[in-house]
């Protein structure tokens, strides 16, 4: 390489005019004007205007022969733009190089897609070529900030004495509620590792050992269904304290995100975060990661509507449910026609039976869907409840507990999103505590850890462990982010008597409880400190931080919406002297043996 960089394409201004500078880049554009050739020379610090003036026929011949993509270096001098030529977009713009020495270290040819923000193109066919749509500044910046993030993180855990420990990718399993990934042992014939979900009983080990202060910046892998917000593999920043409370990792927790926001966005936040329990959450808001940017509590109606003549009230308020609705401001003329459009998508996307509503307009003085079937002063109860006015709107929805909470929640967030109600520039951080410990699972029959199988017990609820498990509230707490569940943690339980009747609970008899985590409870023999951490999702957080809205906008290469890389064709079948030696036979379904 001949023409060694002096400077990268973001970096010359006005007071380089004059200068003798070499460039390196990537040609974006290239434009021919009347014989003058003109290439935005870019590289991931910026882009730069090169100039190929006609008197220097040999160089101009070379400079045609420039295509999008290819890759080049520059010498010249820079001068200053005249004002009509000012571009004040450009971090540049003032300025151009006129070139005296071109050099083409490598052609390219046309590429699938052209290499700029806000392009439309497929996103299988951007990931299968990611290479080429990382070029895209966007997406640049996205990892570059990313990188800001992990500099800020441990620099904070440094700062308050955290030891920075790895733990094994190859292990046994963790349960986190998702499948895993396994990797079959050649050395051990018919033996399987676990990819790791979480760290979890590793950063537990580490606590036992004497730690007392761990963190680590960690992948972690679940098979579970993909959404916007989930990849098969992800990163964790994993915490975990000894000779702590809930307030201690939640204070440790609000100081790192203080100092993230400062590094990285450059916003001071408040802290304390905002704390609700998980009941709370549930009733206000239908969902236990309520986005807290915008307000439309639901209010619950049941009350009001269980003696009435309308049966789909009275029998849904009489078998255990509940009449929810939430008030929409300024929607009271909502006509019939955008009324039924939102109804059917209601139907579609909560699973709500119908949608009921009570519109407040001038026209209309106080209409309700259903009013035929209510008396007047059960519709006037509803209204005053809701605290709605002339020109609002109140939608109403009516089903079994628990699930109407959550078609509210859902019903809540379309309003929010579809009549700009939420402040898009805030982030709003907030806590949800006091998680119940384990759910009823009614298709298998038996209990679920809520967060998973280590999680301490409140302990003034440990006397209903045995007789009313459901309402054992847990130690757990979870970090929401605009919506978004960031976090997730709790205070663990240290002694090895709990942790069997939490197994028992959980249907997982004491040979199970041995054979899968016998070395965790082996080591609750040898003294155990009170203990307990949290996990935050670097890719969600770095996504909302970077106003993204899937997480592929944040991960250098991740898989597609069917847990595929279709850049190196992964998965992918094997050899079949590679399966042997593994000491694997596929089934005859499968086509490659
Ligand atoms: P949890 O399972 O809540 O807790 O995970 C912690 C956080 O990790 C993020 N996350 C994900 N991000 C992207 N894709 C996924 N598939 C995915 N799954 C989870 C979320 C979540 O809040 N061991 C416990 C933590 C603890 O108890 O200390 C754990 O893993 O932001």
């Amino acid at each position: 390489m001949s023409l060694t960089r002096t400077h990268t394409c973001g970096a010359l201004t006005e007071s380089d005019a004059g200068e003798k500078v070499t460039l390196n880049g990537w040609v974006a554009v290239r434009r021919d004007l009347g014989g003058v050739i003109f290439i935005d020379l870019r590289d991931r610090y910026g882009v730069t205007q090169i100039v190929f003036d006609q008197e220097n026929e040999t160089l101009h011949k070379k400079a045609e022969q420039l295509r999008t993509e290819y890759v080049i270096g520059v010498k010249g001098i820079v001068r200053k733009r005249g004002e009509e030529n000012i571009n004040p977009e450009m971090k540049t713009g003032t300025i151009e190089v006129v070139a005296h020495e071109l050099e083409i270290y490598s052609e390219a040819e046309t590429t699938p897609f052209e290499i700029k923000d806000g392009i439309e193109t497929n996103e299988d066919t951007r990931l299968k070529y990611r290479y080429l749509d990382l070029r895209r500044p966007k997406i640049q910046q996205n990892l570059m900030m990313r990188s800001d993030f992990n500099q800020s993180v441990r620099a904070y855990f440094y700062d308050h004495d955290f030891t920075e420990v790895e733990t094994p990718f190859l292990m046994k399993s963790t349960p986190e509620g998702a499948r895993d990934y396994l990797v079959p042992s050649r050395v051990n014939a018919g033996k399987f590792f676990a990819l790791p979900q979480s760290p979890q009983t590793y950063k537990q080990l580490l606590m036992v050992s004497g730690f007392d202060r761990y963190f680590q910046i960690v992948k972690c892998f679940r098979d579970e269904d993909l959404r916007a917000d989930r990849q098969p593999e992800f990163t964790q920043i994993d915490v975990e304290m000894s000779f702590v409370n809930e307030d201690d990792v939640l204070d440790m927790t609000e100081g790192l995100m203080k100092k993230i926001m400062h590094d990285v966005k450059g916003i001071d936040i408040d802290i304390p975060f905002a704390r609700m329990t998980y009941d709370e959450a549930l009733q206000t808001y239908g969902t236990d990661k309520p986005d807290t940017r915008f307000g439309l509590p639901i209010v619950n109606f049941s009350e009001i509507v269980e003696e009435s003549e309308f049966k789909i009230f009275s029998r849904t308020v009489a078998d255990g449910g509940a009449v929810l609705g939430i008030k929409v401001p300024g929607q009271g003329d909502m006509g019939r026609g955008a009324i039924d459009r939102l109804t059917e998508r209601v139907q579609r996307e909560t699973g709500a039976a119908g949608l009921i509503y009570i519109k407040l307009n001038e026209q209309d003085g106080i209409k309700c869907s259903v009013e035929k079937f209510l008396k007047e002063e059960t519709v006037t109860a509803m209204v005053e409840k809701a605290e709605a006015e002339q020109g609002d709107l109140v939608l109403i929805l009516a089903g079994p507990d628990p699930q109407v909470y959550k078609q509210m929640g859902t019903l809540r967030l379309m309003m929010g999103e579809e009549h700009d109600l939420i402040d898009q520039s805030t982030y709003n951080f907030l806590w949800v505590t006091d998680f119940p410990l384990v759910e009823w699972d009614s298709d298998e029959h038996r209990y679920h850890a809520l967060h998973h199988p280590f999680t301490a017990p409140k302990p003034e609820d440990v006397e209903k462990m045995d007789d009313d498990p459901a309402e054992v509230r847990s130690r757990a707490y979870d970090l929401v982010l605009n919506g978004y569940e960031i976090g997730g943690g709790s205070i663990r339980i240290n002694q090895r008597e709990q942790q069997k009747q939490m197994f028992d609970l959980l249907g997982i008899d004491s040979e199970e409880a041995q054979e899968r985590f016998g070395f965790l409870l082996d080591a609750f023999k040898y003294g155990v400190p009170p203990h307990g951490g949290i996990a935050l999702g670097v890719d969600r957080i770095v996504m909302i931080l970077a106003g993204g809205t899937s997480l592929r906008d944040v991960i250098a290469f991740p898989k597609n919406k069917n847990a595929q890389s279709t850049m190196d064709g992964s998965p992918a079948e094997v050899d079949k002297e590679q399966l042997d030696e593994l000491h694997i036979r596929l089934k005859n379904t499968l086509t490659n043996n």
